[in-house]
């Protein structure tokens, strides 16, 4: 069972390999006793102290027992008010307060739905559910707590919904998706992924001190600036060694989580819809749910804790119908043309695609209304027939006719001013009464909190991809909310307008993808501006940054890498010089950065010679070998890019592949010499020499890496498992 009441007070939630302990206590607080190995059947009680600490409140119940105080407990949802003065999950905006204490339990089989949401599927067997029921007395608000295990993932899956069951409104000011407090004892880590437009996810390190330190956003979307993912880690913690909790928000818009390292010395982890700009009318009787968010623990290093993120995001987030399918190798024309093409453009690209092995050609913006740049048409999605000199559907019937499939760029939420989307409908933006619209990109937001928007949506999208044949589609998104008013709310729902937007926005994804099953969308935002868990519940794939610089990438991919799988990350070979950094590489350089993914290619065709163009159909032949390789195989990180090479291996049962980039040959050294990880000691395995190594050896003494030359130089080492085969043997 993974979910067990000891007591009547305790739950212990366990997994193939952790365990965590929650106790209603003596004052119906629910408190944290526990997430951590499994213990062999303690209960971890015996951990809390209640020292009388100066300036630390008690609660009304614990009378003159100075040593009970919620400011010093550890808990699983804390709310603001009850003399906890640390970083809290859950406030009202009510003189009253907030008051959470449990009433009772639910022990469901499998998961409860998540309406409207993007969530963790239910549609493989073994996953439990643990309800925990808590109200606030005085208010009437009810709050659940839900914790789904998934046993095999070694997941805890966690949200919260809040019901007001008096009869008068309340407003929820702050609903987190989880709290996690950790133990006093040790200093703790914290590892968050930054950066901005162009450099998503950079891994950034760093021991926590005294205090709050916050990733979030407030854009509307995940953004490039802070993914909503993080880890807390041992002082110690490695690739392969010590305990590393990672928290995934399954959701797209702002978010905030923040970690608090408290007076104790204990550690406070809150995640969830950010609360700036958000609160939430509850009228009587009506409910609130949170996003969810996924808790992993390792206690083998930070490389399994990944493992286990790629296998559940693999197995029970992205659409089940993609799970095994081949992705198409694409080729986009977007740094190909930008909004500079007609007929003949797209038809050269095709052809020569074709002749290079590629599966599918994407047209990018520019194919609609009066998109000839990025100032005007946004909204418009008739086809632009005097561009591409006839129907959409006749150019298709072209493309495929060279041998390719049909992709198409579209930006559902996006409108610019200079449109006929926006003179018919002015009122269809979000903006803020009495002052000119926040403009991106010379762009404005949809009001995708009205149905209106999103029914016109749904229809002019399901027209265009029932009328043409088109097997791919790029959903993109390019600026970050602003304005927080729509003019389709009432005026006390206005701070509920960035998460409204969310749900329309995953309204619409939901339809488009439930009506056309068999198109695969590819997820973007300016690249890699909304890469979380929640687009991915609808688009297998996401364009993982608009940096397509080789060397660049690999720190991209490299801090995308700790939760997310190779196979969600679009990544493809474009033109040297790089059109983001001017840098010069080879074709092979850019190869081995962009094979780790998706795969495909952002480049004019016509500027390739004769050899760049066998070299390209010998890289897809390689490609297709190894995309099951890349989409099922277990990732490792073997180096970090600071190290002055960045590279990863990928392994199956029969394969293993070392790939990455050698940033600077030094003159006169030896080979470099890496240790692989995560194989079977007893296998032998071949390389393309015919040299035999003992999984064993690669393991301990490691792979000589072929000798390298120049700046950014590839690596590309395939070894193949030999069935009952010796190892080299010396003469
Ligand atoms: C964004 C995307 C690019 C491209 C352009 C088109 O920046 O990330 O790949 O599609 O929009 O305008």
């Amino acid at each position: 069972m993974a979910i067990e009441v000891i007591g009547d007070r305790v739950f212990q939630l366990e997994t193939a390999n952790t365990c965590y302990q929650i106790q209603a206590d003596r004052h119906n607080i629910v408190s944290h006793l526990w997430y951590g190995p499994k213990t062999g059947g303690q209960v971890m009680d015996y951990l809390q102290d209640y020292p009388d600490v100066g300036f630390a409140g008690s609660i009304a119940d614990a009378g003159n027992d100075r040593t009970y105080s919620l400011d010093t407990r550890l808990q699983e949802y804390p709310c603001t008010g009850t003399g906890d003065y640390r970083i809290s999950a859950a406030a009202l905006d009510d003189s009253r307060g907030l008051d959470l204490r449990y009433e009772g339990y639910e022990i469901l089989e499998g998961r409860p739905a998540l309406e409207g949401l993007p969530h963790i599927r239910a549609d493989h067997p073994g996953l439990q559910t643990l309800v925990l029921h808590l109200a606030d007395r005085v208010t009437q608000v009810t709050c659940d707590l839900f914790y789904v295990v998934d046993e095999e993932h070694d997941a805890i899956i966690r949200s919260a919904r809040f019901e007001n069951q008096s009869d008068t409104p309340v407003r929820l000011d702050r609903a987190a998706s989880l709290a996690l407090d950790v133990h006093h004892g040790e200093p703790v880590d914290l590892i968050t992924f930054t950066g901005r437009h162009n450099k998503e996810r950079q891994h950034t390190r760093r021991r926590l001190e005294q205090g709050v330190v916050s990733a979030a956003s407030t854009r509307g979307t995940s953004s490039h600036q802070q993914n909503p993912a993080l880890i807390l880690t041992g002082p110690d913690t490695t690739e392969t060694s010590g305990w590393a909790v990672g928290a995934m928000l399954v959701y797209s818009g702002s978010f905030q989580a923040q970690a608090e390292l408290d007076q104790l010395g204990q550690v406070r982890l809150v995640m969830g819809i950010n609360p700036e700009g958000f609160s939430w009318k509850l009228a009587p009787q009506e409910s609130f749910q949170t996003p969810e968010a996924v808790l992993i623990r390792s206690d083998a290093g930070l490389e399994t804790l990944s493992l286990r993120f790629h296998q559940l995001i693999r197995d029970r987030l992205i659409p089940p119908r993609f799970r095994n399918r081949p992705r198409p190798v694409l080729i986009n024309t977007w740094e190909a043309a930008y909004f500079n093409f007609d007929r003949k453009t797209i038809l050269d690209i095709a052809s020569q695609a074709a002749d290079m092995d590629i599966d599918l050609l994407v047209l990018d913006d520019g194919w609609f209304g009066s998109r000839n740049s990025d100032n005007a048409g946004l909204g418009d999605w008739e086809v632009n027939e005097e561009k591409l000199e006839g129907s959409l559907q006749s150019l298709i019937e072209k493309v495929n006719a060279a041998g390719l499939d049909f992709g198409i760029w579209i930006e559902p939420e996006m409108v610019n001013e200079d449109s006929d989307l926006y003179r018919a409908h002015p009122d269809w933006v979000l903006k803020a009464p009495g002052r000119g619209p926040v403009r991106g990109r010379n762009q404005l937001v949809l009001d995708m909190t009205n149905p209106q928007v999103v029914d016109h949506l749904f229809q002019v999208f399901s027209g265009l991809l029932a009328d043409n044949h088109i097997t791919y589609v790029k959903w993109d998104m390019n600026r970050s909310l602003a304005d927080r008013h729509s003019d389709h709310l009432p005026e006390d729902r206005q701070p509920e307008v960035h998460h409204r937007y969310m749900l329309g926005v995953y309204g619409l994804l939901n339809r488009l993808t439930d009506a056309f099953p068999d198109v695969l969308f590819e997820g973007c935002s300016g690249g890699g501006g909304r890469f979380d868990a929640g687009m991915m519940y609808y688009t297998p794939q996401i364009w993982c940054s608009d940096d397509t610089d080789p060397h660049e990438r690999t720190f991209i991919q490299y801090g995308t890498s700790f939760f997310y799988p190779p196979d969600t990350m679009g990544s493809h070979v474009s033109a040297s010089p790089n059109h983001q950094t001017g840098r010069r590489t080879t074709l092979e350089t850019r190869a081995a950065a962009a094979m780790p993914g998706t795969f495909g290619y952002e480049l004019d065709p016509g500027t390739l010679d004769n050899l760049e163009r066998e070299e390209i159909r010998s890289l897809n032949r390689l490609y297709r070998e190894l995309q099951p390789l890349i989409f099922h195989g277990r990732y490792y990180r073997l180096t970090r890019p600071e190290q002055g090479l960045a590279l990863w291996e990928i392994a199956d049962e029969d394969r293993i592949l070392v790939q990455g980039l050698v940033y600077d040959t030094e003159p006169n050294a030896l080979r470099r010499r890496i240790r692989l990880r995560g194989l079977d000691p007893e296998a032998v395995y071949e390389d393309r020499d015919q040299g035999r190594y003992t999984g064993q050896s690669l393991m301990t003494g490691g792979l000589l890496l072929p000798a390298t030359s120049g700046s950014d130089a590839p690596v590309m080492v395939v070894l193949h498992r030999v069935k009952d085969a010796p190892a080299d043997q010396p003469d």
